[in-house]
């Protein structure tokens, strides 16, 4: 039976997801919490491996619904290896990423229907996140940040159009449509005030 907390940190290409999840991981250790810090796709070894097949290549290397069903082939792997056990014994997950991202990529970016990758989800996933922070941050900002990174894994990033927008305005309404389990937080600022206001989301 789950008994830790399930959280997830989503938001566009350059939100500061992964360093806000380190930085949210390392607090709550301090305050003697085991936590399970993991990310998406990925997450075990498989999933890694499905992962260099989705974040590298050219942007049309997979059709939509070829994303969506490696996506979640990644996740049901990740779940059921790492993320369930790590609930059932009590710990905290902070995961960089799940089922949202898949709503708003896939969905809301690539055109497939949110209630088909909802049941898809139920279907073959069948976790939902206690609770979902938002990571919000003008697209045009966190996609200069994302390039400024470097590195190959920008196979969404290349996507062009008004892609990134989509995703953005996903982000931007989920937690308006799903005020239960999802939070927005503005990730303008310094890295130190974002992990202020993430903190604060928690209580
Ligand atoms: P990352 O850069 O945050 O590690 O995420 C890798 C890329 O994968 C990012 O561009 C978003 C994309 N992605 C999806 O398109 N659908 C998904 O379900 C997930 C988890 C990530």
């Amino acid at each position: 039976m789950k008994t830790g907390r399930f959280i997830t940190l989503e938001g566009g290409e350059g939100s500061g997801k992964s360093t806000q999840g380190r930085l949210l991981a390392e607090a709550l250790r301090a305050d003697g919490h085991e936590v399970l810090l993991t990310r998406e796709p990925g997450g075990t070894p498989g999933a890694e491996a499905i992962r260099s097949l989705l974040v590298t290549g050219d942007p049309d290397r997979w059709t939509p619904w070829s994303d969506a069903l490696l996506m979640t082939a990644a996740r049901v792997d990740h779940v059921a290896r790492v993320i369930r056990p790590a609930l059932e014994r009590g710990a905290t997950v902070i995961c960089d990423r799940f089922i949202d991202s898949t709503r708003a990529y896939q969905g809301a970016g690539r055109g497939l229907e949110d209630a088909a990758l909802i049941d898809l989800h139920n279907e073959a996933v069948c976790l939902w996140p206690d609770l979902t922070l938002v990571l919000l941050l003008d697209e045009a900002e966190g996609l200069a940040r994302a390039a400024a990174r470097g590195g190959a894994e920008a196979r969404f990033e290349a996507i062009g159009g008004d892609f990134h927008a989509r995703v953005q305005e996903f982000f931007v309404a989920l937690p308006k449509a799903e005020p239960d389990r999802c939070k927005a937080v503005n990730a303008g600022g310094s890295i130190d005030d974002v992990a202020v206001r993430i903190r604060d989301a928690l209580c």
